[in-house]
């Protein structure tokens, strides 16, 4: 790859891990004028996660061993202006890496509430921000009895860092938990750590929100806030349906951004994006989670079209212009352009893909309201009933001039999901 070392002109941007949502990256950085570098954490890429386009970048550096002092000193020559973090498990990496290169960036002081969320809850609660009671534990027994002392059913049974919902349980009675607590130890999570400890949450009720920010200096923006539409099997298992784009200048929007700014100062975020999760409870909203990494959900041209912007450029902006984006969007709220939806069709198949109906697919693809569609299964793999994220089948985006069309578009999309795949049992 053609590297030449940083003559002054170009800012350099650091992305540590870009998989998934991180692959919006490059682009973004590129369109403010910046050369873009990749930091490897692992000596082969995980095969869990959609991987980085390492070709958009101008050098891949792997630093597989977490030597921190010397991969310091491979990327000091490009003088680096920023360190991202290109999915949730390099959260850790990037705000290390960014506080020794002197960059702007979290630093490493609670970085370990921003990933850690026993952690994370209780940084919450010394800050007074409203919070789910907890206990975490590597005995299931002892889980199940904090549980049992609180006598207060649901409570949530999940690993204290994975993603798509992978081990989170939702628990009607003291059985229920002993026995999601012995399944968090005994499934390593979807980044192939073993689970050492068990997290044992109360239930928020409430309809769930995602808020994502971007920072500059502590100066924050809100991009954009969806409402999931979830749906709870009968196992426990709260599974993806429908994510809804929240109106900007909804009164919603205006509350829960003000318990983010909450979360945010509590878990001292002050630069790049953060991604929340937050339950509004009949006492107000409540943190699930937030993680300092882009939303899963970002599709830039997507986020574009309803939003007028999407996160990826947004943080961008942030590292490269602070005061620009402090001035443009300093403290201030997104306004949706377009109502937008993001569907994960659920299934209830179960067997082996033996063919992708393409008719379907076209005939999905040309719903005006649809953007994109993610196919996800090929023939041969196996298709089960959808049990949470990493199960559902088909990711489509879509956005419309009026509520009323979207909603047409989506039931037509759900009649038709079932469709898509050709499976032998
Ligand atoms: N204390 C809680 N009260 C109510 N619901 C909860 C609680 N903790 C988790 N949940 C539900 O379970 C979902 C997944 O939990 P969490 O976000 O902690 O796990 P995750 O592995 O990061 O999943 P994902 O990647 O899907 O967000 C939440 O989005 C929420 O719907
Ligand atoms: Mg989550």
């Amino acid at each position: 790859m053609p590297v030449t070392q940083n003559t002054g002109n170009r800012p350099t941007a650091v992305v540590v891990d870009g998989y998934s949502a991180g692959n919006f990256y490059p682009r973004a950085f590129a369109e403010l004028g910046a050369d873009v570098l990749h930091v490897q954490s692992t000596t082969d890429l995980m095969p869990t996660l959609s991987p980085p386009r390492l070709s958009e970048y101008a050098l891949n550096v792997v630093c597989a061993d977490g030597d921190m002092e010397s991969l310091v000193q491979r990327l000091k020559p490009y003088a680096p202006v920023c360190v991202v973090a290109g999915q949730d498990g390099a959260v850790t990496m990037a705000d290390h890496l960014g506080e020794a290169l002197g960059v702007p960036s979290n630093g490493t002081l609670l970085t370990q509430a921003r990933r850690d969320k026993y952690e994370m809850i209780e940084a919450l609660r010394r800050a007074g921000v409203r919070c789910a009671d907890q206990f975490k534990s590597a005995d299931p027994r002892a889980i199940a009895a904090w549980a049992a002392e609180r006598d207060s059913y649901p409570v949530v049974v999940k690993p204290l860092s994975s993603a798509a919902s992978d081990g989170v349980s939702i628990c009607k009675n003291a059985e229920d938990v002993r026995r999601a607590a012995e399944d968090v130890l005994a499934t390593p999570d979807i980044f192939g750590k073993q689970n050492r400890e068990i997290l044992v949450q109360s239930y928020l009720s409430g309809t769930e929100y995602i808020v994502d920010t971007v920072s500059a200096d502590g100066v924050r923006y809100t991009c954009d806030v969806w409402q999931y539409e979830k749906s709870l099997l009968p196992n426990g298992k709260n599974i993806y349906n429908r994510d809804l784009l929240v109106d900007g200048s909804d009164e919603l929007v205006a509350e829960l951004t003000a318990y983010v700014d909450e979360v945010l100062a509590a878990l001292d975020v002050r630069w790049g994006p953060a991604h929340a999760e937050v339950i509004m409870t009949p006492d107000g909203p409540a943190l699930v989670e937030i993680g300092t990494r882009l939303s899963g959900h970002i599709d830039a041209d997507f986020n574009n079209a309803c939003l007028g912007h999407n996160q990826a450029g947004l943080t961008a902006l942030a590292y490269l212009q602070p005061e620009a984006f402090q001035k443009q969007y300093g403290h201030k709220t997104y306004s949706r352009r377009r109502p937008a939806v993001i569907y994960e069709a659920p299934t209830t198949l179960n067997g082996t893909v033996t063919a992708v109906d393409e008719d379907i697919v076209a005939e999905i693809r040309a719903l005006d309201s649809v953007h994109d569609v993610t196919v996800k299964l090929k023939p041969g793999d196996r298709i089960t009933p959808t049990v949470g994220l990493l199960t559902s089948v088909l990711r489509v985006l879509m956005s419309a001039p009026d509520e009323h069309q979207l909603t047409a578009d989506y039931e037509k999309v759900r009649s038709l999901k079932e469709s898509v795949y050709h499976v032998a049992e």
